[in-house]
């Protein structure tokens, strides 16, 4: 069975039951400034687990494309991944609780759990002796899930196995929100119990995880396949919860690991989704998988979430999805280094990994020179210093003492390094593992010394963390990250100086400009498809420059036309205001933006437009303004040039007034 018979046949599974399938959200959230990926098939969903109406009715299935930056640096073992799709399927509001039942209702653990047997067992027909379950057993004020623990044992008993075998109680671990664990959770988040389906390779248990092996043991024998999450907790001020209007199912199963199981193939990398790309890896790079397993894995899977990642409009650079996107492709490339590889590889990866993908992910196919060509540039451009960067490094570390070795592994066991390698000069590790003073000032890198191995040799500081691990090192980041904040400071003076009427400009005609860019921010949209969004701006008083990812020239009527839209908005001298909203309440009326900044949870959003109970306003934007009061101070609006900036993106030069 492949991964996209496992697509088609989940998706036909809860089509027949009642549920509408739903798009494929994109990889990175257009109007989500909260986060830079879209990293589980939930999260396009809050407002509807919150209880707004899905206009496709409350049962929804659909398969998501997610990537999550959190497992970077667990990548390299047998089953972590960045990129993953995963199989959803969701119930808003369970009718035995709230609205009375009809076709179109939603529903709760006794339907869901049954299926979702169902569909592993006989759909994929995984065999029933590999698999085990967890439910919630209780935490805090909040109860043990007895309803899913009953569900399971009658379908176990009915299945001739002894539920108290294979059942498996667990408190934080079977919990789910986006933010973790119910401590952590912030207040209107929501969450709720989860129960877990895991699958048992049978290998055998070694005792420095445990005395005994169970599902959750790290050890390697078990591989969590299925999560369902009983939504139905809201985290309220006083750190209580309280039960959500409605109580939704959220499901969640990534392909890969299902993938796995279906083939009992522990090594995610050696089942066959991957193992055509590792196999062509292994050929352009002239390597062993069996000798090199971790470069290989990191290679593959950085190379996939790259080539995602960059189909979804995204381009390397220092700032927020940008950066990742440079990690990933600076890490695969320092791995390629490692194995030998003395020649640009990235993109000849990237074909193979968008040939694997195009039965399922025909718009790879579509934008394979653009990947490709970012791919060359990234790989060229960092292939010219991470030699001279590497020997740099290693005469930095020279002059080191490495941290004793049985101290060191321990401290590495933790595994948020840059939290570890903070809490390490504020004396905020456990006891156990304290170093004595002296030791740690002999093994750190210091922040100047990282900061010219970042600024000098792009190395991302991660790489930098990772490198001075691999010598049993330390490297102070606090002190790295104020020799950043000294540099940004020099530049920001500098782009002062030159740039006098830059962005901190209030002049007339800059504050024209910077409503006119809502307008031809909505305008381009309307045009050219919700796709489109702004990639960057600046507005002096002289014109408006304003990027956006669009990779064709616009024609001449298609200049015209938007002109004109803009032209229209000005003569019909639209009123412009601002609210403060909380981000959710933002995002719930679709407001539009860059958001190439870190917003609190309460937002500036402009409207341009009467907003009224039965009016939507033209434009609806995050930013910080300044604006007009109404359009026509805007007064006129032309397309002075555009020009293709390269990567998929289009600036376009514009004067007002
Ligand atoms: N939200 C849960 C997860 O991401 C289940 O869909 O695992």
């Amino acid at each position: 069975m492949t991964a996209k018979e496992i697509i088609e046949k989940y998706i036909a599974f809860f089509e027949k039951r009642g549920h509408k399938r739903i798009e494929n959200a994109p990889l990175v959230p257009q109007n989500d400034p909260t986060t830079l990926f879209t990293s589980s098939g939930m999260q396009p969903l809050v407002p509807y687990l919150l209880g707004k109406a899905h206009p496709m009715g409350k049962k929804l299935v659909n398969v998501q494309n997610c990537f999550r930056a959190v497992d970077i640096d667990e990548v390299g073992d047998n089953r972590h991944t960045t990129f993953f799709r995963m199989l959803g399927n969701w119930s808003l509001g369970d009718p035995a609780r709230n609205a009375p039942q009809s076709d179109a209702g939603g529903y709760f653990k006794k339907e869901h759990l049954p299926w979702i047997w169902e569909f592993v067992t006989k759909d994929l027909k995984i065999p029933i002796s590999k698999l085990y379950i967890t439910v919630f057993k209780g935490y805090r004020d909040i109860p043990k899930d007895a309803e899913s623990e009953k569900i399971w044992t009658d379908i176990l008993t009915k299945e001739g196995l002894d539920p108290k075998e294979r059942i498996f109680f667990y408190d934080t671990q079977n919990w789910w929100s986006r933010t973790g664990e119910p401590d952590k959770m912030p207040v209107g988040e929501p969450g709720g119990p989860d129960s877990e389906i895991f699958f048992d390779f049978e290998t055998p248990h070694t005792t420095e995880y445990g005395r005994k092996c169970h599902p959750n043991c790290q050890c390697g024998r078990f591989m969590e396949i299925v999560n369902s999450v009983f939504m139905e907790y809201q985290k309220q001020e006083d750190g209580s919860f309280k039960k959500l209007p409605q109580q939704n199912v959220d499901h969640g199963a990534g392909v890969e690991r299902l993938l796995s199981a279906v083939e009992n193939q522990q090594d995610i990398f050696q089942t066959s989704l991957f193992k055509p790309i590792v196999n062509a890896i292994e050929q352009i790079l002239k390597s062993d998988y069996k000798i090199n397993s971790r470069a290989i894995r990191i290679i593959t899977d950085h190379l996939i979430a790259s080539t995602f990642i960059a189909a979804n409009g995204i381009i390397p650079s220092n700032k927020e999805q940008g950066y990742i996107l440079r990690r990933l492709l600076r890490r695969a490339i320092r791995y390629g280094k490692q194995l030998g590889v003395d020649k640009i590889f990235t993109s000849d990866i990237a074909s193979v990994i968008i040939k694997n993908y195009s039965d399922t992910d025909s718009d790879l196919t579509e934008k394979e020179k653009l990947i490709k060509d970012l791919f060359n540039e990234e790989e060229k451009k960092f292939a010219q210093v991470i030699q001279e960067g590497l020997r740099r490094s290693e005469k930095i570390f020279e002059i080191k003492t490495p941290i004793k070795t049985g101290l060191y592994s321990k401290l590495m066991q933790i595994s948020d390094k840059k939290e570890l390698f903070r809490n390490i000069y504020r004396n905020k590790i456990p006891k156990n593992i304290l170093i004595p003073i002296g030791e740690i000032k002999l093994a750190t890198i210091s922040g100047e010394e990282a900061f010219n191995l970042y600024q000098s040799f792009g190395f991302p500081i991660e790489m930098i963390i990772e490198l001075v691990q691999e010598k049993g090192l330390l490297v102070d980041i606090e002190a790295f990250e104020k020799e950043i904040e000294k540099h940004q400071k020099i530049s920001k003076v500098g782009a002062e100086k030159k740039f006098k009427g830059g962005l901190a400009d209030t002049s007339e005609k800059t504050i024209m400009g910077h409503t006119a860019t809502h307008l031809l921010h909505k305008a381009l949209r309307d045009l050219l498809g919700e796709n489109v969004h702004q990639t960057g701006s600046n507005i002096t008083s002289e014109r408006i420059r304003f990027d956006f990812n669009y990779d064709k020239n616009l024609a001449p009527e298609q200049i015209k036309k938007i002109e004109e839209v803009v032209k229209e908005k000005i003569r019909e001298n639209l009123p412009v205001h601002f609210e403060m909203l909380s981000l959710a309440k933002a995002k719930e009326i679709g407001a539009i933006g860059l958001f190439d900044e870190k917003y609190g949870q309460t937002v500036k959003v402009y409207f341009v437009g009467p907003k009224t109970k039965d009016q939507r306003p033209y434009s609806i934007e995050f930013c910080g303004g300044p604006h007009v009061a109404f359009t026509s101070e805007i007064k006129s609006f032309r397309i002075i040039k555009q020009e293709n900036i390269g990567k998929g993106n289009r600036r376009i030069y514009a004067k007002v007034g």
